[in-house]
C-alpha cells in the first residue's frame, strides 16, 4: 500500500499514540553513573570541563549516591582519584585504596539496593598515567595484565557487584576470571570494556581523574578509530574468555559499532558515553544553543536506539530526574 491509502503520519497525531508506537524506551534503570572518588575529607571539587562533575570524598559520594537512588538511578561506576601515585599502581589493588574503602563503604549503605561497578584499570594510580607497566617506553602486556586482575580481585573483595576492566591489554579477561574464580569470586561479572577507542573525547575525564599520560598516548593499546571489523574481534575474544558484559566505548561517533555489536551477541551490550560528550552537550547548552535537555535525552535515546542495553553517562541524575517529569 501506498500513498494516498498509506499514510505514515496517522501514527504521529498526538502525544499518546506516538507513546504507544514508540520503539525504545529509555529509563533511569539503563544509567549506569559514573563517580570519581577521592581521598580527601569532606571534597567535592568541580571538574572545570565537566559543568555539575565533582570529584567527591566517600562521604559526599554517599550523599549524591542516596540523591540519585531517589530519582531511580541504580548502577555506579566508581574511579578513583588517589593520593600516591608509582611504577606499577600499587594503590589500584591494595586493600586501603581509596577505591576499595569506597566500595566498602557504599555497599554497606546501600546493600543490594545498588550496583556498583569498579572500573579496573591502572591509569589513575601509575605516576606515568599508563594502563600498564611501562618498560623503555612501552606499555607491557602481560606483567600488567596480572596487575589488573590483582586489582579486580581487591575489588570484588571489597563487595564490587561487578568489576570493568577498562585497559584494553590482550587476554585481561581471561586472567581476570581465573584469578576471580580462584579466590571465590566466580559469581562476580566481568563487564569488559572490549571495543574502546583511543578517542580525543576523553580529555575531560583525564582532567577529572587526573589520568592523562604523562608521555605518548594509548594508541598500542586502545583501538584505531578506523576499524570496525577489529571491534567485533576484541567482542569475539572478550566473550570466549569470559565477558559477561560487552561494552562499546565512546557511544556517540561509535553508533555503528554498537550496533554491529549488537547484531552478533547475545549478552547484554553496554555503550559508554564519555566525558567529551558529556562536555560538548554542557557548552552549548551553556551558550544558549542548544536545549539541553532535549538535547541531552534524543541523545541517550539514540545510544540505545543503536542497540545498547545500559548506558554509562554523566547525564544520568539529570537524565532520570528530567525522565521522571515526562
Ligand atoms: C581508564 C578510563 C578512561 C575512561 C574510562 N576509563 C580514560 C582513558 O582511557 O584515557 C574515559 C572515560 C571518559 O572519557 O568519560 N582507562
Amino acid at each position: 500500500m501506498s500513498y494516498p491509502n498509506m499514510r505514515l503520519r496517522r501514527l504521529r497525531k498526538s502525544p499518546v499514540i506516538r507513546d504507544f508506537v514508540a520503539e525504545t524506551m529509555l529509563t533511569p534503570n539503563d544509567f549506569v553513573w559514573p563517580l570519581f572518588i577521592c581521598d580527601q575529607p569532606n571534597a567535592r571539587i568541580p571538574i572545570e570541563s565537566m559543568p555539575g562533575v565533582f570529584q567527591l570524598s566517600i562521604d559526599n559520594a554517599l550523599i549524591e549516591i542516596g540523591k540519585a537512588m531517589e530519582l531511580g538511578v541504580r548502577s555506579v561506576i566508581l574511579f578513583g582519584v588517589p593520593e600516591e601515585k608509582d611504577q606499577e599502581g600499587t594503590m589500584a589493588w591494595a586493600d586501603h585504596g581509596i577505591i576499595q574503602r569506597a566500595i566498602r563503604q557504599i555497599k554497606s549503605h546501600f546493600g543490594d539496593d545498588l550496583l556498583v561497578i569498579a572500573d579496573t584499570c591502572l591509569c589513575e594510580y601509575m605516576s606515568h598515567g599508563h594502563c600498564g607497566i611501562v618498560m623503555d617506553g612501552q606499555v607491557l602486556n602481560d606483567p600488567s595484565v596480572e596487575l589488573i586482575a590483582r586489582t579486580a580481585v581487591s575489588q570484588a573483595n571489597a563487595g564490587a557487584d561487578i568489576v570493568a576492566p577498562s585497559d584494553m591489554m590482550d587476554g585481561r579477561v581471561m586472567i581476570i576470571r581465573d584469578c576471580l574464580d580462584d579466590a571465590g569470586f566466580d559469581n562476580t561479572p566481568i563487564m569488559a570494556y572490549s571495543a574502546k577507542y583511543a578517542s580525543s573525547f576523553y580529555a575531560p575525564f583525564r582532567d577529572a581523574a587526573l589520568s592523562a599520560p604523562s608521555f605518548g598516548d594509548r594508541r598500542s593499546y586502545q583501538m584505531d578509530p578506523r576499524n570496525a571489523r577489529e571491534a567485533l574481534e576484541e567482542v569475539a575474544h572478550d566473550m570466549e574468555e569470559g565477558a559477561d558484559i560487552i561494552m562499546v566505548k565512546p557511544a556517540m561517533a561509535y553508533q555503528d559499532i554498537i550496533r554491529s555489536v549488537r547484531e552478533v551477541i547475545d549478552i547484554p551490550l553496554a555503550a559508554y558515553s564519555v566525558s567529551g560528550e558529556y562536555s560538548m552537550i554542557k557548552a552549548a547548552a551553556q551558550n544558549g544553543w542548544i536545549d539541553e535537555k532535549n538535547v541531552t535525552l534524543e541523545t541517550l535515546t539514540g545510544i540505545k536506539r543503536a542497540g545498547a542495553d545500559m548506558i554509562l553517562t554523566y547525564h544520568a541524575v539529570e537524565a532520570a530526574k528530567w525522565l521522571g517529569e515526562a
